[in-house]
């Protein structure tokens, strides 16, 4: 909850209570050097031991709340009919009301399974934006992603609270070039994760599923970060500030034929699943369900999780678990840029995000700007980021390098994991590094994989920077941090 001080002042208050800690540890600049070199300056390959504060993802590391775990205690280990799997269908139906759900192992098995089913070579999809792992699903299935997001989206300055609406007219004109036919549907992904986990409005929701319907074509919404849309909505669309995020939710699956999560960010679990009330659907994909991620009532998650993930999707409707990370990214966002440090504006759903292409004008795209910016913020704090930019876009067809629209080194909030103090000390090494800024080079791939390269890709630095900017840091700071 966003709380104002005394002095005008406002900062995030957690609204919970933590009671259970886990160590952390801050190894000085050697190690963290030795770390980053024997990974390939890919911030994948660092190990646990080796970060202070994990920001590479919110995925499957936020905090669980007392009653998921008190839940895992009671689940049902049976494979078929097991009586936790009741539990989350009444919980979905409750929240996102939906009759029909296949659960999955997480989110990308979703897209396998919606792939197979419904895409077939030569197809378009159009979306707000796609997330790497959706792409890669779609394309192995012979489809073609069309991103038709608004002109404001790409702009990383902006004041536009809705940058991940859809453009309702290139919608119109992707159906008018393609025809029905070949759009098996339209995809909508809350709080577009590339674009700086920016949201769309319901009005934009809405204005789509209107074209969608009037062209036969089925809405696919990827909740993966549904919660957080919502508090958006919440926060910045007219006429939504009294409404519960749980009315939020509901109106926006009013527009839903087929829905998706990854249940590791908003509902704090591991998992996932597909829900609608298309019965046609659910009995297209039941048959794959088995033999791609396991029987109906378990789908490839543990049956802990699911009694986790029933309560996650409840407690998520509660406007201070929706906000909380929110919350705490836009304080990151607003330190950053008191500091005079580029960030993505306004501050999104799950991280904060560096803007590489501001922050390290000096690199080119070829060699990696957002790539060298998360080695670079290891090296200079311990904290862990993820690249998001032209690493995590694989080449075309032929071989070429595609350009990312963004470059962006994304310092994800882990939902209830983090305190204030981190994120001060991480804003404070930061800021020094943006001082710093000319001493970090580019980089180049010694190792590179064929699909989604940016997991398991090895670089190195040009000139040895990463060592350079090491001795800086040990004369200025001090060789024990
Ligand atoms: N859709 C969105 C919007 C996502 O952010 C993710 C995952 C997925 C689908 C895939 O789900 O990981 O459960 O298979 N995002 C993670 C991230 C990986 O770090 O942002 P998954």
């Amino acid at each position: 909850m966003i709380v104002q001080l005394s002095s005008g002042k406002t900062i995030p208050v957690e609204m919970h209570k933590v009671r259970i800690v886990q160590k952390a540890f801050l190894v000085p600049i050697d190690e963290r050097l030795k770390a980053i070199e024997a990974g390939g300056y890919n911030t994948f390959s660092l190990r646990t031991k080796h970060i202070f504060l994990d920001m590479l993802t919110d995925s499957g590391t936020n905090a669980m709340s007392d009653n998921q775990l008190a839940a895992m205690m009671v689940s049902d280990d049976a494979y078929a009919g097991c009586e936790s799997f009741y539990k989350l269908t009444d919980a979905i139906k409750d929240v996102l009301g939906f009759d029909y759900v296949l659960p999955v192992h997480q989110g990308r098995a979703a897209e396998h399974l919606l792939s197979k089913v419904f895409i077939k070579p030569g197809d378009v999809i159009p979306m707000n934006y796609h997330f790497t792992t959706t792409r890669a699903h779609f394309e192995m299935a012979g489809g073609t992603v069309l991103e038709i997001f608004t002109d404001e989206a790409l702009n990383t300055q902006s004041t536009n609270p809705f940058k991940g609406n859809l453009d309702l007219q290139k919608f119109k004109d992707v159906i008018a070039k393609y025809g029905r036919e070949k759009i098996p549907f339209i995809r909508m992904e809350a709080t577009t994760n590339l674009l700086g986990g920016q949201p769309f409005s319901l009005h934009n929701l809405r204005e789509v599923k209107k074209i969608a319907s009037k062209h036969g074509i089925p809405l696919v919404f990827d909740g993966s970060l549904i919660s957080e849309n919502a508090y958006f909505i919440k926060q910045r669309e007219k006429g939504y500030a009294d409404k519960s995020i749980q009315k939020i939710i509901t109106e926006l699956m009013s527009c839903v034929d087929i829905f998706y999560l990854s249940g590791r960010k908003s509902s704090c679990v591991r998992g996932g699943f597909i829900a609608t009330n298309n019965k046609k659907v659910f009995e297209d994909i039941k048959p794959w369900l088995p033999l791609y991620e396991g029987f109906l009532t378990y789908g490839g998650m543990s049956t802990k999780e699911i009694e986790a993930m029933a309560v996650g999707l409840r407690e998520m409707t509660d406007t201070n678990v929706a906000g909380s990370a929110a919350d705490f990214v836009k304080y990151f966002a607003e330190r950053f840029i008191e500091n005079g440090v580029p960030v993505v504006t306004p501050p999104g759903g799950l991280a904060c995000h560096l803007d590489a292409k501001l922050f390290l004008p000096h690199i080119p795209q070829s060699q990696y700007p957002a790539g060298a910016l998360a080695a670079a913020v290891y090296l200079a704090s311990g904290v862990r980021s993820m690249e998001r930019g032209t690493i995590s876009t694989d080449r075309d067809k032929e071989g070429k390098e595609v350009y990312a629209d963004l470059e962006l080194a994304r310092l994800a909030i882990p939902r209830r994991v983090y305190t204030m103090s981190q994120i001060e000390y991480a804003v404070d090494r930061i800021k020094w590094l943006y001082g710093h800024r000319d001493l970090v080079k580019g980089l180049k791939f010694v190792e590179e994989p064929p699909v989604l390269r940016f997991f398991f890709g090895k670089l190195e630095p040009l000139e040895n920077w990463g060592a350079k900017l090491a001795e800086v840091f040990k004369k200025e700071i001090g060789p024990s941090f």
